[in-house]
């Protein structure tokens, strides 16, 4: 049985609805790998914004090491490679409809598909996205994820579950600018805003995959910096370690 988001995503339709892949399980990640490229390959620090709730005094390791484990890889993709791979998913993705679910869903106004096999020039670029997001020997999903968020649409607040997702997540995001909040599972005043924007790479590990739940804002509530970001359709390709082995089943 193949253990991927699509499925799990799919036949999340019940209440309560938020689906496995979005529970929230707390978990040790001290034994978290330290990514050998997160040393060499930062994220760009200005397209976070801590909130003022949390105040500069309060935890600052936290601090740091949320800085450490969000990174936010600007302009990862060209304009042209974008375009190469909307135009792949493309076909698959129009064939389905937007789901607006009455339930209590994780997401509202998706759809969504996986890929396992690109063309030459798109398999290049996931390529890349690997190498520079994961250890050398981390075990991937075989499948990427293909997250298509109509104009409308938003993502609730949620942490991927560790039955269906190991340490590290990785999303493109194409076709639109994003604001992604990470709000801390315990501390809720301890939250931050990150600017997904257009062709970013985004990178989440350690205390930014296990320890803060992330969203991605819709309508009114997507704002950076205090000024709107409108927010369109907007296409996530995101790629994901398996899960640990002490979390499958
Ligand atoms: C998810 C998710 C974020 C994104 O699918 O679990 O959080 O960038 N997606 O679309
Ligand atoms: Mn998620």
């Amino acid at each position: 049985m193949r253990l991927l988001t699509f499925s799990i995503l799919k036949n999340c339709k019940l209440k309560p609805s938020l689906c496995k892949i979005y529970q929230n399980i707390s978990v040790d990640f001290s034994q978290s790998k330290i990514e050998p490229l997160a040393e060499k390959l930062p994220g760009d620090t200005s397209y976070i914004e801590i909130l003022p709730s949390w105040k500069p005094d309060e935890a600052p390791e936290l601090r740091l090491d949320i800085l450490r484990h969000m990174r936010i890889l600007p302009n990862f993709v060209t304009e042209e490679e974008e375009c190469g791979i909307l135009a792949e998913v493309e076909p698959q993705l129009k064939r389905m409809r937007y789901e607006y679910d009455h339930w209590d869903n994780a997401i509202e106004g998706y759809r969504e598909t996986e890929r396992g096999k690109w063309n030459e020039q798109n398999e290049a670029i996931i390529s890349r996205v690997r190498e520079v997001a994961f250890a050398p020997n981390s075990e991937l999903l075989p499948y990427v994820h293909v997250l298509d968020l109509a104009a409308a649409g938003h993502i609730k607040p949620h942490v991927d579950a560790v039955r269906f997702c190991g340490d590290t997540i990785a999303g493109l995001c194409l076709a639109s600018s994003a604001v992604m909040r990470l709000t801390h599972e315990k501390k809720p005043h301890l939250a931050l805003d990150a600017l997904l924007e257009r062709r970013c790479l985004y990178i989440m590990s350690g205390v930014a995959r296990y320890s803060f739940s992330h969203a991605v804002l819709g309508g009114e509530h997507s704002v950076w910096r205090g000024e709107r970001l409108p927010r369109r359709r907007r296409v996530a390709v995101i790629c994901r370690e398996q899960p640990r082995p002490e979390n499958r089943q």
